[in-house]
């Protein structure tokens, strides 16, 4: 009699929990410049990815979904958490790096190479490129030149989209919802472009925005326009006691010293606002403090230790994230 046939079974399947195809997603062989592309239901596709890929990480840590590709990590400036995170997803998806993280200096940038040149050179061995650069723009010009997928890390003073999606998403895995919350930004809303793009994410959303800052700091007029134009509840003040009580989360954020011309005016500013345990006393039970990180002085170490602080949490989230958005860019979702 013959024996029953075993059958290798796979160590995690993904078929067992991914979301019907009729979501979709949209952004396979698509760059990922600013969060403008973003919609609710590509949003939802990429939370339901996300979710997928930490049940998957739990459970085993690493697949080969990736196997084959290579992702470029191209930073002119610096990174820690965007630039580790982008390189350990790929990894645990099974896929290759090219890493030009630790200072485009050891590049041949440093030899006066132009952007154009090094998009074009990289893109002839990687499938997908992440950027950071100063300026704002950078990455729609890289994509410009690219024939591959660009994926904004940052541009400058302009936006950094998949920031926003782990900020949005680590809302929604904290507090359960989006829609009906007080969330609240501090510190530099002119010159972080984490706030800048989670300000426009949150514009789908019914959510009230406070936003907290110096007055030399306070939102760019052009996008305070546009979410007062989205109907949007939303005040400004230069005090965090305005805040506290009512706020469900609140977003702090580090005052961007590199972006000021007049470091006499960042001094004047960058001590502006420290959140204390003090002053978490004063928040709601059930609510959330976030920081895109670095902190240099934002928010006292003895906060760490209160369940509210969601900071390294939200860290871990920028992995699930950028693991969802590779595979959707690749075509592998
Ligand atoms: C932010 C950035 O680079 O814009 N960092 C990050 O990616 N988490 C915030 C900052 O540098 O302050």
């Amino acid at each position: 009699m013959l024996r029953e046939e075993t059958k290798l079974q796979p160590l995690f399947n993904f078929d067992e929990l991914t979301p019907p195809p009729s979501m979709g997603n949209g952004l396979t062989g698509k760059d990922v410049i600013s969060v403008s592309q973003f919609n609710k239901d590509k949003i939802d596709y990429v939370f339901a990815r996300a979710r997928e890929m930490r049940e998957m990480v739990d459970r085993v840590g690493a697949v080969d979904l990736l196997k084959g590709f290579v992702l470029a990590c191209l930073f002119y400036e610096p990174s820690t958490r965007t630039s580790s995170s982008f390189i350990a997803a790929m990894e645990r998806l099974g896929g290759g790096i090219i890493p030009i993280t630790q200072g485009v200096q050891f590049s041949s940038v440093s030899k006066g190479e132009t952007l154009a040149d090094t998009i074009r050179t990289l893109e002839q061995y990687a499938d997908v490129i992440v950027m950071r650069h100063p300026e704002l723009g950078a990455a729609q010009v890289a994509a410009d030149y690219a024939g591959i997928p660009i994926i904004n890390a940052g541009d400058g003073t302009g936006e950094h989209p998949t920031q926003a999606l782990l900020d949005l998403f680590t809302i929604q895995e904290e507090l359960g919802r989006i829609d009906g919350l007080k969330i609240a930004m501090v510190g530099d809303l002119r010159y972080g472009r984490t706030v800048h793009s989670l300000t426009r994410l949150l514009m789908q959303y019914d959510v009230s925005l406070r936003f907290v800052s110096p007055e030399i700091l306070r939102l760019p007029l052009t996008l305070m326009n546009d979410v007062i134009d989205s109907g949007i509840n939303v005040r400004e003040t230069h005090d965090v006691a305005d805040v506290i009580e009512n706020a469900d989360v609140l977003y702090v954020t580090r005052v961007q010293k590199e972006r000021f011309t007049d470091l006499v005016q960042y001094e004047e500013v960058k001590d502006h606002y420290e959140i204390t345990t003090e002053i978490m006393e004063k928040a709601k039970q059930k609510m959330i403090v976030m920081h895109p990180f670095p902190r240099v002085g934002e928010i006292h170490y003895n906060v760490d230790a209160d369940p509210r602080a969601a900071y390294f949490r939200q860290t871990k989230n920028g992995m699930y994230i950028r693991m969802a958005l590779l595979a959707a860019v690749l075509g592998r979702a």
